[in-house]
């Protein structure tokens, strides 16, 4: 497999401005294909129709600004839940103890996401479900990260000498169950409770074509797909493809599209309509639509859960290990919440400190350290080179946040650096990229930088940390652990005490 890095900020802006389309296509890995989950993934899906139609629904109909804003409370109750756990945790240790943070913002993160799609909490530190699914997405990091000889040799791929596939296929059919299980249950439940609020799963359930090409509704098979989390795969026929495209084109028809405010309008340009487009590059566009399938629910909550917590996570760890960031974050929130109030939302714009130190986080340890590996569409000369079609392209986000042209001081944790300054990680400023940028932005991010920050905040307000006796900055654990994202090597166990603020 012929692979192309980009390591600079300058490589990295010329992709993204000039040539962004021509590699807008993903590598498939050998693990990811495990139980057809390259087929029902948006992340992985080939640069089309299909990721089109997938893509809009997740940023028109879940991520959407307004949708986020009817949430608030949804997430005040997550991470109120978070907190108190939290808490009972540390007081089952006893003092000094420290609790394994990650898993908890894992946990919560995990319950949001559940009441956004389906309405309902999922997981609590108690339940073995929780426990199962944590333990299954550590299995994926860890399989999707070592390199894999069938990669290299795709004769060798039947045999899977290292047993990664069946590995994955093992830990991937455990999570998947158990998010298909939690579908089926709120399918269930809606029928007995005539339950009345409105979710991601309604959306999808409620469709209806109104354009001339257009079925009325979804088939029954494929409601059965949706439904029943039958895994047959929907044929390239008629009735699917007029029904993904009318999918796009309700918001559009809606008028719910102009709700999304510029800065989070990624797929902009020529290649953003419902037709294909003409340009050269897109020749290889995929009009595979066997969608609705139980990946893309499975592939939320992986994208979301395990992200968001590896970035408190590190958060916690820096902040721990430069006190002064840590007083100045915690002065700040003393500052602006009031006594024995919560940290809101809505204080976030009064808080730049706290952008400052997760954005800060986020630069020097992007949560997926090579984006998700994009694939050349088509031959392209890139910087002088010839790169030829199909070649695997790593835009390593990780070197470029710690590129030495673009920052002072790049390996040092100085969340100031951004005080003052416009530079964000919403695809603009590409030398500061751990959501990605061009097209295949992540299409989450709207919804985790208003999670990040409110974790983040609420955790720093609510408790003072520590590190446990026998650990201290020089000798915690700063090594990250490489899969489809990257965590710490070591989890961050942290000793909480409940803080007089609160
Ligand atoms: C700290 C939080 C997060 C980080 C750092 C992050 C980062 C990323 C990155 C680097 C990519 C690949 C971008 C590229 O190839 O250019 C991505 C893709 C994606 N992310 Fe996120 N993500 C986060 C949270 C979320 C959340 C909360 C969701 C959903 C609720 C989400 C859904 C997705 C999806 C669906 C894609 C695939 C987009 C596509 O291929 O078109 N992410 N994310």
């Amino acid at each position: 497999m012929n692979t192309m890095v980009v390591l600079s900020a300058t490589a990295a802006t010329e992709l993204f401005k000039n040539h962004d389309l021509s590699f807008a296509n993903r590598t498939i890995t050998e693990t990811m294909r495990a139980h057809g989950y390259d087929q029902g993934s948006l992340a992985l899906a080939p640069y089309g129709s299909y990721w089109r139609v997938l893509r809009r629904l997740v940023t028109v109909d879940m991520i959407v600004t307004k949708r986020i804003n009817e949430t608030t409370s949804i997430r005040r109750k997550c991470v109120d839940d978070m907190l108190q756990w939290i808490e009972e945790e540390s007081c089952k240790g006893g003092r000094g103890a420290g609790i394994h943070v990650s898993r908890f913002v894992f946990l919560m993160t995990f319950n949001l996401l559940g009441n956004l799609l389906l309405s309902r909490d999922l997981l609590d530190p108690e339940s073995k479900a929780g426990s199962d699914f944590f333990d299954a997405m550590m299995g994926l990091m860890e399989w999707s990260g070592h390199a894999n000889l069938a990669d290299f040799f795709p004769w060798l791929r039947r045999l899977d000498l290292q047993g990664l596939r069946k590995k994955m296929e093992r830990d991937l059919g455990k999570a998947m169950e158990i998010a298909s299980k939690f579908v089926k249950e709120r399918v269930e439940d809606k029928k007995v409770t005539n339950d009345s609020r409105k979710d991601f799963l309604d959306v999808l359930l409620e469709f209806r074509g109104i354009g001339k090409d257009e079925p009325d509704k979804l088939s029954e098979r494929d409601l059965n797909i949706f439904i029943l989390m039958k895994e047959d795969r929907v044929s390239e026929d008629e009735d699917n493809v007029a029904g993904a495209k009318s999918l796009g084109s309700q918001a559009k028809k809606e008028g719910r599209e102009n709700s999304i405010p510029a800065e989070f309008e990624i797929d902009k340009g020529d290649n953003d309509t419902d037709e294909e487009s003409n340009d050269p590059a897109c020749d290889e566009i995929v009009s595979d639509m066997d969608y609705f399938r139980s990946e893309e629910r499975m592939e939320i909550f992986m994208a979301g859960s395990e992200t968001t917590s590896s970035t408190i996570e590190w958060a916690l760890t820096e902040l721990l290990c430069n006190p002064e960031s840590m007083i100045r974050v915690k002065a700040e929130l003393a500052r602006v919440i009031r006594a024995n109030k919560k940290v809101e939302e809505s204080d976030m714009e009064n808080l730049p400190f706290l952008q400052a130190v997760v954005k800060e986080t986020l630069r020097l340890h992007p949560p997926i350290p090579f984006l998700v590996p994009r694939r050349a569409i088509q031959d392209t000369d890139f910087m002088g080179y010839h790169i030829p079609k199909n070649t695997q392209v790593l835009v390593n986000a990780w070197a470029i946040g710690r590129d030495p042209d673009a920052w002072d001081d790049p390996s040092c944790f100085m969340p100031e650096r951004f005080i003052g300054t416009k530079v964000d990680y919403r695809g603009q400023n590409l030398e500061f990229i751990p959501f990605g940028a061009g097209r295949r932005i992540c299409a989450g991010l709207p919804l985790a930088h208003r999670v990040l920050h409110l974790i983040l905040g609420s955790l720093l307000h609510h408790f003072d940390w520590e590190f446990e006796a026998n650990v201290n900055p020089a000798s915690v654990d700063r090594k990250d652990r490489l899969g489809i994202t990257v965590r710490k090597s070591e989890p961050l166990m942290a000793v909480p005490v409940k803080s007089n603020a609160v």
